[in-house]
């Protein structure tokens, strides 16, 4: 009988660690217990050096106190360090620039970079680029977003000779985790918020997540990445879900048919793309709508497609753990894995699947669809006419008046929440729809209408679910 004996030699691969956080942790767990350093038949992953401000106060110290540095320059510089790994977590914006120059020393010193920092990419990621390209060395950051899903691989690799139409989704699990309890339990967001924070889906400061800055970092990566067009943070459209009420979710859901989610939009329309974060009214038979709690999804939708799509709305849905040290830790070690298994570990440029410069992004104003409003009034006749008219005089027909029934205490419940001094049997909640119109449009209307005696609360509004 004929045996065959191949045994192949495993590539030690020195890693150096920028960050001893959740992420960072995760990657030392994963590394010194789960792979023992071995990664398949081929590969070795030798952490060299980790950098905290803190190493004795870190779980890992106690077994390996020689990796642990409080200097980055000593991981950075480390001449057995082929791929450095920055797991930096903002707590302070000024913290970003020291984040970005240690990536562009790594490239310097001739070194690959992966990250899981959405923030240092979103704001740097253009001179990043340029000093990987002037370095020749490899850039990748499949973690910064979806976590653990593998989105960019997915759209960079798998799609690659797609020409994308619509990449979109939930990309901020602790947004998703407070809108599914507000709309399941009728919880007021406030309470959401809480118990999202005690069950660790959402920082102590939660602002990030809960104002959309989060899911703009992330959707900027995703449009440099699928239209190739690298725009700075706060150049785009951006709504958070602080204004949600529970009283939305009884309108969304007035007839079982639709609900609200906390979108990441990138959309073509001819040779522009719609950017933007926002809560969509979204009916409760799109594919998202029943994206539960802490779970991400992002959906792909191409030009050239022409098999049936796996939504009306998109032919692809990605969906997994949007975060978590483990899954993060994961997206992150496929990336050095992939970066130690490339022969040559040369800048191979941002992989996007558009040229760059090709699409513009559609000014913010100019971005349009169908609305929803929420009003709530101090009852008296003639508002729907006002209303009506300022929106009419602006070119902007309403499309639907909805008014619910509403019991004495959840009116109470409204007047408290809003602070309104009026008697709650006075006060008046219903939704207008608009047809399609300007984001231009909707503001004019209602600046316009900000100083109306009848006007207890400012409008809420954002627009109706449509991927065309
Ligand atoms: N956690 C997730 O689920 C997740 C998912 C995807 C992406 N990410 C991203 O991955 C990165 C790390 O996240 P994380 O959850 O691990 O954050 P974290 O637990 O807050 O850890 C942050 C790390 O950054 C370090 N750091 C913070 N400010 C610093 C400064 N000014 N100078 C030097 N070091 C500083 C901390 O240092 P010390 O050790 O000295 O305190 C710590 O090691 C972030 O960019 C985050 O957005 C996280």
């Amino acid at each position: 009988m004929l045996t065959m004996s191949s045994r192949i030699t495993r590539h030690k691969v020195g890693v150096g660690l920028l960050g001893s956080g959740v992420v960072g942790e995760a990657i030392q767990d994963l590394i010194f217990e789960g792979l023992q350093g071995h990664v398949g038949a081929d590969l070795e992953l030798e952490i060299r050096k980790i950098y905290t401000r803190n190493p004795s106060a870190k779980k890992w110290f106690a077994h390996r106190p020689e990796l642990f540095t409080a200097q980055a320059m000593e991981v950075i510089d480390d001449s057995q360090v082929e791929i450095v790994i920055e797991a930096l977590g903002l707590q302070d914006a000024a913290d970003l620039p020291i984040f970005r120059d240690y990536i562009l020393r790594a490239f310097e010193k001739g070194k690959s970079v992966v990250t899981s920092d959405k923030a240092v990419l979103a704001r740097y990621g253009k001179e990043i680029w340029a000093a990987a390209q002037q370095s020749g060395r490899q850039l990748r950051f499949e973690a910064c977003v979806g976590g653990g899903i593998p989105v960019i691989r997915s759209l960079t690799e798998s799609f690659a000779v797609e020409e994308p139409e619509a990449v979109f989704g939930i990309v901020n699990g602790t947004c998703n985790y407070i809108l599914s309890q507000m709309e399941k339990s009728g919880k007021p967001y406030a309470e959401a918020l809480n118990e999202a924070q005690q069950k660790g889906y959402a920082e102590t400061n939660p602002t990030a997540d809960v104002s959309g800055s989060d899911a703009e970092a992330k959707l900027l990566l995703l449009t440099a990445v699928a239209f190739g067009l690298q725009l700075q943070p706060g150049t785009t459209w951006r709504k958070g879900i602080e204004d949600i009420h529970a009283v939305d979710f009884r309108y969304a859901g007035r007839t079982g048919s639709s609900t609200i989610k906390h979108l990441a939009v990138a959309k073509r329309s001819d040779s522009a793309v719609q950017v933007f974060v926002s809560p969509v009214l979204m009916p409760q038979d799109n594919l998202l709508a029943g994206i539960d709690g802490a779970t991400n999804a992002i959906c792909f939708k191409g030009r050239k497609s022409a098999g049936p799509r796996c939504d009306r709305d998109c032919d692809y849905v990605l969906v997994g753990p949007g975060a978590g040290g483990g899954p993060t830790a994961m997206a992150v070690l496929g990336d050095v894995c992939e970066l130690a298994r490339a022969k040559e570990r040369r800048f191979a440029g941002l992989p996007s699947l558009v040229e760059p410069g090709i699409l513009t992004a559609q000014p913010e104003n100019d971005i349009d669809g169908s609305f929803y409003v929420r009003f709530i009034v101090k009852d008296r006749a003639g508002i729907v006419g006002d209303i009506g008219q300022t929106f009419g005089g602006l070119g902007v027909n309403i499309s639907e008046i909805w008014q619910l029934r509403h019991s004495g205490e959840e009116l109470q419940t409204l007047a408290r929440s809003y602070h309104l001094k009026e008697n709650p049997e006075d006060i008046l909640p219903f939704v207008i729809t608009l047809e399609r119109a300007t984001l231009r449009q909707v503001r004019d209307a209602l600046d316009s209408m900000r100083n109306r005696d009848y006007i207890l609360v400012d409008p809420v509004w954002f627009p109706i679910w449509s991927a065309r």
